[in-house]
């Protein structure tokens, strides 16, 4: 892997080359090889210290962020929001300063504003800042452990048929995924309610398709998505039973989904929403192995920012 790698921080996939999104899912095959050996620890952050600051609830993310860092030997501090002095007002440029005062090294963080992490990369030059989830801007690592799924399942990312179902207008994971895809030379088609899935997403290049089967019957991979109820001001559809009979997976729709499509979601399932049971916990699911590859792929993103701090 011969790839020269410079960024200290990782905060989008926007800001990403395609070599540079190749060379990150390059570097994870490698990592996950790791995961699969008795030994499931190398050194690589050793003497390293990692901070888990998030702000916003997280299941898969959180975990697989501090697994990363214990299998790359790193020393990890988790910051528990509620009962930090955030709750007494502190300012997050202010927590960060005192965590950085601490000579940490990298601060993974969730934060319910967009742009948070792009605004402490700014003030804190000599500390790695990772993006593990910014309000409905941006989730870099969810999108590359979607892309590491597709390019193991299909043997290629570029040419590919890709569906992103749901509430594309709130989510980080479409975006992130939108950006990533378009890069890497895959076909994106998105579908949702119009109120959720404006036309405007054509002007970056993807396809707006308002009828499910039409968007799905040539795919070779469908994302789904949650409806993201947390970051609405107003209810953006009647309910969510009209939303899973226009939109949602279920055995009907698979008669005309191929046997061959992968069935992806980044977590956590609304189950009989947006997914229904037998197909989420179906043959066709990815769901836990994109769990198993987030690893990987934090790993990865972990190892090339801590080489790139100077
Ligand atoms: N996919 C995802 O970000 O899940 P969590 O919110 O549980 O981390």
């Amino acid at each position: 892997m011969d790839f020269n790698w410079t960024k200290k921080d990782l905060l989008s996939l926007y800001d990403l080359s395609r070599e540079e999104i190749v060379h990150i899912l390059d570097t994870a095959e490698e990592f996950k090889k790791v995961s699969q050996r008795n030994v499931k620890k190398v050194p690589a952050l050793r003497g390293k210290t990692v901070v888990n600051l998030f702000v916003e609830p997280s299941t898969r993310t959180r975990l697989s962020f501090e697994l990363a860092e214990k299998r790359l030997s790193a020393d990890v501090i988790n910051v528990q929001a509620d009962a930090s002095s955030l709750r007494k007002g502190e300012s997050l440029l202010d927590t960060v300063k005192n965590i950085r005062a601490l000579q940490v090294d990298i601060v993974v963080m969730r934060h319910s504003a967009a742009g948070a992490p792009n605004f402490l990369s700014r003030e804190l030059a000599d500390c790695s800042i990772v993006n593990a989830g910014d309000g409905a801007h941006s989730h870099p690592t969810q999108a590359l452990l979607d892309l590491f799924t597709m390019r193991e399942k299909k043997g290629r990312i570029e040419g590919l048929n890709v569906a992103i179902i749901g509430d594309i207008l709130h989510s980080r994971v479409a975006r992130s995924n939108i950006w990533g895809l378009l890069k890497l030379g895959a076909n994106v088609t998105i579908s949702g309610p119009a109120t959720l899935v404006p036309k405007e997403f054509e002007k970056i290049g993807v396809r707006v398709c308002r009828n499910l089967k039409d968007a799905v019957k040539d795919a070779d991979v469908i994302n789904l998505l949650r409806i993201q109820h947390e970051r609405q001001r107003t209810e953006y559809f009647p309910g969510t039973g009209e939303y899973a009979k226009f939109y949602g997976i279920n055995p009907d729709s698979m008669k005309y989904i191929s046997p061959e499509t992968l069935i992806m979601h980044p977590g956590p399932i609304n189950r009989g929403v947006e997914l229904d049971s037998a197909i989420a916990d179906g043959p066709q699911s990815v769901i836990l192995e994109q769990v198993t590859n987030g690893l990987a792929v934090r790993m990865a993103v972990l190892f090339l920012v801590a080489g790139a701090l100077k």
